[in-house]
């Protein structure tokens, strides 16, 4: 982008493609981190006196318009955070948009409405999608990719629009690419390498690669009660992937032939019932062995021995990264393995990455000053690609 500046914006349409996903509770963000990451490119462009027309997706609504997910809540803070007026137009390519971007002035910013209510955006075909990044294109001169959080997907305004315009990539995503790079070329050892959330299936490619890379691999969260399964626990009605079953168990294997530390949690906290997350009323809930989970209870956070025990292994390590909660964080009675582990990053001497999405916004959602650790990535799917060794396509699109 700095190429970019020092040719000059002044009256340029400059197009940024932004990951405005953030949480969103009725019209209310929970958190702005994505929104506030974006802002070092657009305040610049706008200052440079470019006519910057922001983009983005916001959850997963089916290729047509839903008020439940547009980008108008995203479009106002974004606005408070500059401290300018931003227009925001009600549809993505339609008459709004092309209204509202002609009516731009320098030096003034407009959002569209959010790409997904296009089915082109995410489309499979490649002709569905090249005729709605021609729409896109239409409506700018330069491209700037700075949507981190979406590079691993192929839609047409990551991958399909930078073809069609000269581009560009944004601070963000020149941040994020710097740090993760760190992690996968040249990182300092001991590398240790948390991992919660709730899938054990959306991690498997890249605790793959992380067998041959990190020296320890924490698991909690809900990933964690599929591995103690394939360990032969028993985990009462826990969240459980029994089909991963096998790949966990080569994993444990391949990680005991490795010399790669793999930690599982040794203590659970577990009820009869998921907490409300709604009224947060207090859980009734029990701390037990995670070899003792009892048939009729599921683990919702690792217990107070996990606790201590990953801190253990965070305390010395050079380089930490971290993706995925270690409980329901949202309810505060099982918010203490998630809280413990982002202290225990704070603590450690080592550079910290906090991975993405959940992460990031537990992070902040639980009062922590996210200037204190080493990085926080706006992308949670993304970083994890990034990891795995996979050619994402938003950076392929803007690196030729
Ligand atoms: C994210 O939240 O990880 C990004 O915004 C991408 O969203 P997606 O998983 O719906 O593509």
């Amino acid at each position: 982008i700095d190429e970019l500046l020092s040719e000059g914006v002044a009256g340029k349409r400059v197009f940024v493609r932004a990951d405005l996903n953030v949480p969103l509770d009725g019209t209310t963000i929970t958190d702005d981190g994505r929104i506030r990451a974006v802002l070092p490119t657009v305040k610049a462009l706008a200052e440079a006196g470019a006519r910057v027309v922001v983009a983005s997706h916001l959850g997963r609504p089916k290729g047509a318009p839903d008020p439940a997910f547009s980008l108008a809540p995203a479009a106002a803070r974004l606005g408070e955070l500059l401290g300018a007026d931003v227009a925001f137009a009600t549809d993505t390519v339609g008459d709004s948009a092309q209204a509202v971007v002609a009516g731009l002035a320098d030096g003034r910013v407009a959002v569209v409405e959010n790409l997904r209510f296009n089915a082109g955006e995410t489309s499979k075909d490649d002709a569905e999608r090249g005729a709605f990044a021609d729409r896109l294109a239409a409506l700018a001169d330069v491209y700037v990719g700075d949507g981190f959080g979406a590079v691993h997907r192929k839609h047409a305004s990551v991958f399909d629009l930078p073809a069609r315009l000269p581009h560009y990539a944004g601070y963000l995503i020149a941040g994020e690419v710097g740090v993760l790079k760190k992690l996968t070329e040249d990182v300092r050892r001991p590398y240790v390498v948390a991992l919660g959330g709730a899938k054990v299936s959306d991690k498997l490619a890249v605790i793959d690669q992380l067998l041959g890379k990190a020296d320890r691999l924490l698991i909690g969260g809900g990933m964690a009660y599929t591995f103690l399964k394939a360990k032969g626990y028993e985990v009462g009605i826990s969240l459980l992937q029994e089909d991963q079953i096998p790949a966990v168990t080569e994993y444990i294997e391949r990680a005991e032939k490795s010399g790669v530390e793999l930690v599982l949690p040794v203590d659970v906290l577990v009820s009869t019932e998921f907490p409300d997350l709604k009224t947060k009323a207090p859980a009734d809930f029990e701390n037990v062995d995670a070899d003792k989970i009892p048939a009729d209870m599921e683990g919702l956070d690792i217990g107070p021995k996990s606790r201590e025990l990953f801190a253990s292994k965070i305390t010395d390590a050079e380089t930490v990264f971290w993706n995925g909660p270690m409980g329901v964080f949202e309810h505060p009675d099982y918010a203490g393995g998630t809280t413990a582990l982002a202290q225990a990053l704070l603590d450690s001497k080592g550079f910290t990455v906090v991975g993405g999405g959940d992460s990031a916004a537990a992070v902040r959602i639980l009062g922590f000053d996210e200037s204190k650790f080493g990085h926080i990535s706006t992308g949670g799917g993304a970083s994890l690609e990034y990891l795995e060794g996979k050619t994402l396509p938003g950076l392929a699109a803007l690196e030729d």
